[in-house]
């Protein structure tokens, strides 16, 4: 599949809903976080082979503002998770020149992650290779109330001059203003949703869905996903 991709015609910007590491882990009798272990060590697979490829901006979805309501035991076994993915993987990132970023209200999670992830996106804020954003404690609805409240402070500062709110104007003031929209989104395990993810963004995104728990996804899942998204045909409402 990958002598079949069109290096060209990359998508600029790739998002990932890295779902069924629960399930993945239950088949095999073991605790969830035993599939996130193992989903880590899938997005490091995926995040070399996006920067292999030319990718600019890949983002990945690793709690949710919803992800809250999971067990606490889960949710520390996540918040570690991170914290080690950051502390051994940075240097790798680092020289492969990624640029770590993150999207989503950081300063709500324990404070080990939020100084780690401070720490690593400082030091890798000058790379100039694949852009890997962390969706992490991330809603689009949470992102887009944000917003409006930032706009309301501001209009309150200086009054807002209506003409100048147009489609444009919201994104200014999300969290994903330093990205482009993207033009795939990912989503194994089986489900078809969007889980809250990227909504305003994801307007003219294309989908791809699969089978595949994100533990067993491969590069050649990648390949596929890109492989389709190369044959699709995009219109962005108009004809073609
Ligand atoms: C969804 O699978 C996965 C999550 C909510 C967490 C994803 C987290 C990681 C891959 C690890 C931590 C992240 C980083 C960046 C180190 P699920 O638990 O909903 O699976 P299920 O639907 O099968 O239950």
């Amino acid at each position: 599949m990958l002598d079949q991709l069109d290096r060209e015609y990359m998508p600029t910007h790739v998002g990932i809903i890295m779902d069924g590491n629960g399930r993945w882990a239950k088949k095999r009798m073991m605790p969830r976080n035993f599939g996130h272990k193992q989903g880590v060590e899938t997005l490091k697979k995926i995040t070399e082979e996006c920067s292999n490829l030319g990718i600019k901006y890949l983002t990945v979805y690793a709690f949710s503002t919803e992800n809250w309501k999971r067990s606490g035991l889960e949710i520390s076994g996540i918040m570690n998770l991170l914290v080690d993915y950051l502390a051994k993987e940075l240097r790798n990132l680092h020289e492969k020149n990624v640029k770590l970023m993150t999207i989503g209200d950081i300063e709500k999670l324990p404070k080990a992650a939020y100084n780690k992830l401070v720490e690593s996106k400082e030091f890798t804020k000058d790379n100039t290779g694949l852009v890997l954003t962390v969706a992490l404690n991330y809603g689009s609805r949470r992102d887009i109330s944000h917003a409006i409240k930032k706009i309301i402070l501001s209009d309150r500062e200086s009054p807002i001059d209506l003409d100048k709110v147009d489609d444009t104007f919201l994104r200014d003031f999300l969290d994903t203003a330093f990205l482009p929209d993207p033009d795939l989104i990912i989503r194994p395990s089986g489900e078809q949703r969007l889980s809250n993810f990227l909504m305003w963004e994801a307007a003219y995104t294309e989908f791809w869905y699969s089978d595949i728990n994100w533990p067993d996804f491969k590069k050649e899942d990648l390949h596929r996903a890109l492989h389709d998204f190369q044959n699709r045909n995009r219109r962005y409402g108009g004809t073609k």
